[in-house]
């Protein structure tokens, strides 16, 4: 396996850290990994910081233990804003991963006003999500395994319930060459590992088009003001897919299709994007 795919596959969110600073080389690879792409061109823009912002810390009301540094972001608002914001801040994530370091999606609730201030927020901007980053601790609290076994963390719905062919009664049973993007979204991180990724490949085997759709929970996915929570998952299913892909050497890139496949359960199932050669 390639150390793209070795990451994304042994990702998981880190609640308990040790409380050792990161090391120079890790700080100075964090800072450079700050600098993301995004697949639609909103304006998100990341800082990593220490554990204290202007004397305060980020609360997480007991989420998070001895985090020594945060990375955290914002992005201004418009359409596709919280998909991008996704797709940028895992590849942040995926950059820890590869130094060993620890990470962990907050989207909930935390400290929005401490991170908005350490990034000197301007009007129209907002912070959907942070996340802790350091060395793990040699043993998690119970509060991370309570937050983990509520979320039913460590496991992920059936390959059979999330990608299809062609239609979307036919579970996808041979993807190819493209199992190993597929298997990447489905061991994504998502809120409250809720999963809403759902893909249908269309096209011809030698040239397929992947098209990614979210099964939104419309309460849930609003339950922080301002924020599309879910969308943040389509961004990392994205991100997962076309890191796979790439590192695979597979074609392709993603991109809105005018028309695309219809959705099974419109309008609780909303289209992202395709992928296509
Ligand atoms: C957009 C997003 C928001 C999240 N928000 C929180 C959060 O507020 N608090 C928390 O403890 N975990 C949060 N998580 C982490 C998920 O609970 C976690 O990714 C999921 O349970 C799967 O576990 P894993 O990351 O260990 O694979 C969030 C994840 C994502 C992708």
């Amino acid at each position: 396996m390639n150390d793209t795919l070795a990451n994304i596959f042994s990702r998981t969110s880190t609640r308990s850290f040790s409380g050792e600073p990161l090391m120079p080389a890790e700080e100075s690879a964090l800072v450079q990994a700050l600098n993301q792409p995004v697949v639609f061109g909103s304006e998100a823009r990341f800082r990593l910081i220490g554990p204290d912002i202007g004397g305060g810390r980020i609360g997480t009301y007991g989420v998070i233990r001895k985090a020594p540094a945060w990375v955290v972001g914002c992005v201004a608002e418009c359409p596709l804003a919280f998909i991008d914001y996704g797709y940028a801040m895992e590849g942040i994530i995926l950059a820890a991963t590869a130094l060993g370091l620890g990470t962990c999606w907050l989207g909930g609730i935390f400290g929005r006003t401490g991170a908005g201030r350490a990034l000197d927020l301007r009007p129209g901007e907002i912070v959907p999500a942070v996340s802790p980053v350091g060395m793990l601790a040699a043993r998690s609290t119970l509060a991370d395994r309570v937050i983990r076994a509520a979320a039913g963390s460590s496991s992920r719905l059936p390959p059979s319930e999330l990608f299809f062919d062609g239609s979307w009664d036919t579970p996808l049973a041979d993807a190819g060459d493209w199992a190993l993007p597929l298997e990447a979204v489905r061991r994504g991180p998502s809120a409250s590992n809720k999963q809403p990724w759902r893909i249908l490949r269309t096209g011809s085997t030698g040239k397929p088009e992947f098209h990614l759709f979210l099964k939104e929970n419309p309460v849930y996915t609003h339950a922080i003001p301002g924020v599309v929570l879910q969308d943040m998952d389509a961004g990392i299913a994205l991100r997962h897919f076309e890191a796979a892909a790439s590192s695979l050497s597979l074609p392709g890139r993603w991109l809105v299709d005018p028309r695309p496949p219809e959705a099974p359960e419109a309008p609780d199932i909303r289209y992202i994007a395709s992928w296509v050669e």
